[in-house]
């Protein structure tokens, strides 16, 4: 805008302006040259004028029914996962189609109608602008309110009552189908739900806290990676998971000196091997629950009985380790990776993703790289059958830092 005017008009004669007066001004002063402006509708009660405001109530119509659609759908349709088999299976599957279909709906009807009203009722015009650098002055401050003025009257909106409420209706429905959304992330982290073996979805169980808060028995079960197996009956071939274990309780003797087993906690009621064993029990879906649980797996390490000899232990964890055995978390305190090497002769614990690494003799004090803070260790021993079981949960949240972690 121009800075050059500025002089010219007094804020008195300013107020004194009538908008159509200042709306001139401003396109003056903007460089503005209106080429060529003519009205739709010259003529009063043109038919085609109704017909053309119907065809945009009718886009507007569209689009607030799809965006209450959407709401709907999105309070009130079953959302909750099923899986194949589980009833409601279909409703659950049709949720987020149903949900991109009238969002998309919604938003897509309004710019239609803006569109088809641009197109076919406000008037014709063409306006040529020069470019202007530096600040806006108050008459330019002034003029630009005014030509917005002019700009609602000429678009006659003002005077259409039912297109500016459906208008209005649907832009705060739109509105609503991009920010409802939103809701879905608001979440309490602090409230507990049902511990299960994937702990409780807050930040700070694991399925390990099945241990200390519900007094289940836990072996430090090591994944088999056995698959479903196919089997042969009258009606064809089959897969099926009954009788496979997947997660297989462990000794001590199992694990040589300078090794490391990734562990997952294993219910005692979940457990079907050894002497426990029955071909009948489908333990399978459960067992991968575990193994999914994404702040369960633990890295088990036997230390060589010498370097085990040098191990510190952080005050207040001094039994947690079993003899040369020793669990850590192995979710990287950076930001969550697997922490899957242990270097044997260094007894340092690699993090692949940004080259942590933690000192299993301390504790799994970070010594190297991004990460801050101590691999969280679990407490272990040995159950009078002479199988590795936990001793109890995590004394502090497992993975990266976050606010609430004190160490
Ligand atoms: S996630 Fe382990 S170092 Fe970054």
């Amino acid at each position: 805008m121009s800075n050059s005017n500025e002089m010219k008009y007094t804020d008195k004669q300013l107020a004194a302006m009538s908008n159509d007066e200042l709306a001139r001004l401003g396109t003056e002063l903007d460089d503005v040259t209106v080429a060529y402006r003519k009205e739709r509708f010259p003529i009063d009660n043109d038919p085609a004028e109704k017909r053309a405001a119907r065809k945009v109530g009718v886009w507007l119509a569209i689009g607030i029914v799809a965006a209450v659609a959407f709401l709907a759908i999105y309070l009130f349709w079953p959302w909750k996962y099923k899986g194949l088999g589980d009833e409601g299976l279909w409703t659950y599957t049709l949720y987020t189609p149903f949900l991109g279909i009238t969002a998309g709906l919604a938003i897509l009807s309004l710019a239609f109608a803006v569109i088809i009203y641009i197109k076919t009722i406000m008037p014709e015009e063409i306006a040529v602008q020069r470019r202007h650098d530096g600040p806006s002055d108050e008459v330019d401050r002034r003029t630009i309110v005014a030509l917005l003025n002019d700009s609602w009257e000429t678009s006659t909106l003002g005077r259409r009552k039912v297109l500016k409420s459906l208008l209005g209706v649907g832009g705060v429905l739109a509105g609503l189908v991009v920010i409802a959304p939103l809701g879905g992330m608001i979440k309490n982290p602090w409230k507990a739900g049902a511990l299960g073996i994937q702990g409780d979805g807050t930040l700070w169980t694991s399925g390990w806290a099945l241990s200390s808060r519900k007094g289940v028995k836990l072996y430090l079960g090591r994944d088999t990676g056995t698959l479903a197996e196919k089997e042969e009956n009258s009606t064809g071939e089959h897969y099926t998971t009954q009788g496979v274990t997947r997660l297989v309780r462990m000794r001590p003797e199992d694990l040589s000196a300078a090794a490391m087993e990734t562990v997952f906690p294993l219910p005692e009621d979940l457990v079907n091997d050894g002497d426990k064993y029955n071909k009948e029990a489908d333990v399978y879906e459960e067992h991968m629950h575990s193994i999914h649980g994404p702040r369960n797996a633990v890295m088990l390490i036997r230390l060589r009985s010498e370097d085990a000899a040098k191990a510190v232990a952080r005050e207040g964890q001094e039994d947690f380790h079993y003899g040369d055995y020793y669990a850590y978390s192995k979710i990287c305190t950076h930001i969550g990776c697997p922490t899957s090497l242990y270097e044997a002769q260094t007894n340092r614990i690699l993090c692949p993703c940004h080259q942590s690494q933690f000192d299993a003799l301390r504790w799994g004090k970070p010594v190297f790289g991004p990460a801050a803070r101590a691999l969280p260790q679990l407490p272990i021993t040995v159950d009078e059958e002479g199988y590795l079981v936990a001793a109890g949960d995590f004394i502090e949240p497992v993975g990266p830092a976050f606010w609430e972690r004190k160490s």
